[in-house]
């Protein structure tokens, strides 16, 4: 039994899915008339204002938390100590040492803690993971991410939060390595102190680096990653309908020059990433999989937020 907190924007899609996937036992929000609206439309599941009311149910195992990012730490503790397994929208914490916290709390009571990070549910990301882990591209040499476009401008989360923490999972999730620099530079030019043009550089104790460009003030809409291999190249664009992933091979001239080579599109799946990620989560409370590295990763994520985040106020 699954009990769903926070039903504002993204939550109605956790909710949708996992309606589908399990059974959806409570909904939870402090809106009255949120909750009022969600509700009515899963009368299977009760309705409350008070987290407390999910934890004290004996019957509910999992509990999925899609409030604002400050709450996250403090209702996945909660839940952690209830004997919930816990889903948490991304980053579920805004200290490493919160996260190492939730961390070592499921693995001392065998419980799953599982990030929402959905791009690592991605056809397309699983198929750039695959040709990197397959020797496809040859040695990876450098990363790089684009998240730009004229939105919404939070003025309560700046773009590294709000956009960057999709491309860190990614660029983590591909490289597998803890970056041992993490520097970021930024402007806020509409609301004061929140930046919304970020440019973030990594570098990986193997030599390999990263770069993401996040911003709102933006013309161009991009939701691109780029992995330059030495042997091919890789790109992913979500932008994209359909040719969601790019191979871009290379050859070099008879003076050592490069040019580009052969392109192909491979295929990808078509499963819609958030169904992958809410089925994914049900697998680990199965037993599925290694709960502990979805864990550990997502801590991961997090350390390098914190590192960006001091280097960025610095
Ligand atoms: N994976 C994605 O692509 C994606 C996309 C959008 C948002 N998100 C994440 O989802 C989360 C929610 O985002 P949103 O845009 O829906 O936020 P929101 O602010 O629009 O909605 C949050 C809801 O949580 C409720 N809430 C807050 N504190 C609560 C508490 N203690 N108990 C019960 N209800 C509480 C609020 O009343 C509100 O209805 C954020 O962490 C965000 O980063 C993820």
């Amino acid at each position: 039994m699954i009990g769903v907190v926070g039903l504002n924007y993204w939550g109605p899609n956790l909710v949708r899915n996992f309606s589908d996937l399990a059974e959806l036992s409570w909904l939870c929000d402090l809106d009255e008339r949120q909750l009022g609206q969600i509700g009515a439309r899963y009368p299977g599941a009760r309705t409350t204002t008070n987290f407390d009311d999910l934890l004290a149910d004996g019957s509910v195992d999992a509990v999925v938390i899609a409030t604002p990012v400050p709450t996250h730490y403090a209702l996945a503790k909660q839940a952690l100590e209830a004997g919930k397994h816990v889903f948490v929208e991304k980053p579920p914490a805004m200290r490493a040492v919160e996260m190492d916290e939730l961390v070592a709390l499921a693995d001392s009571r065998d419980l799953v803690l599982m990030p929402g990070h959905l791009l690592l549910y991605h056809p397309g990301v699983l198929k750039v993971k695959e040709l990197i882990d397959n020797g496809d591209l040859g040695e990876v040499l450098c990363v790089y991410g684009n998240r730009v476009n004229l939105g919404i401008v939070r003025s309560n989360e700046n773009a590294l939060w709000s956009l960057g923490v999709h491309d860190l999972s990614v660029i983590l999730y591909l490289l597998d390595e803890d970056p041992e620099l993490a520097t970021a530079q930024g402007s806020a030019s509409i609301h004061p102190g929140v930046e919304d043009v970020v440019f973030c550089f990594l570098r990986f104790p193997s030599g390999k680096i990263a770069h993401m460009h996040l911003s709102w003030l933006d013309p161009h809409k991009m939701r691109k990653m780029t992995v330059v291999g030495r042997e091919k190249m890789v790109v992913f664009d979500d932008m994209e309908p359909e040719r969601k992933v790019t191979v871009y091979e290379k050859r070099a001239g008879p003076n050592g020059e490069l040019f580009s080579g052969d392109i192909s599109i491979p295929k990808i799946e078509t499963t819609e990433p958030l169904r992958r990620e809410c089925s994914f989560f049900l697998e680990l409370i199965a037993g599925e999989h290694d709960k502990s590295k979805v864990a550990r990763d997502g801590a991961r994520v997090v350390r390098a937020l914190e590192m960006l985040t001091t280097s960025l106020n610095g």
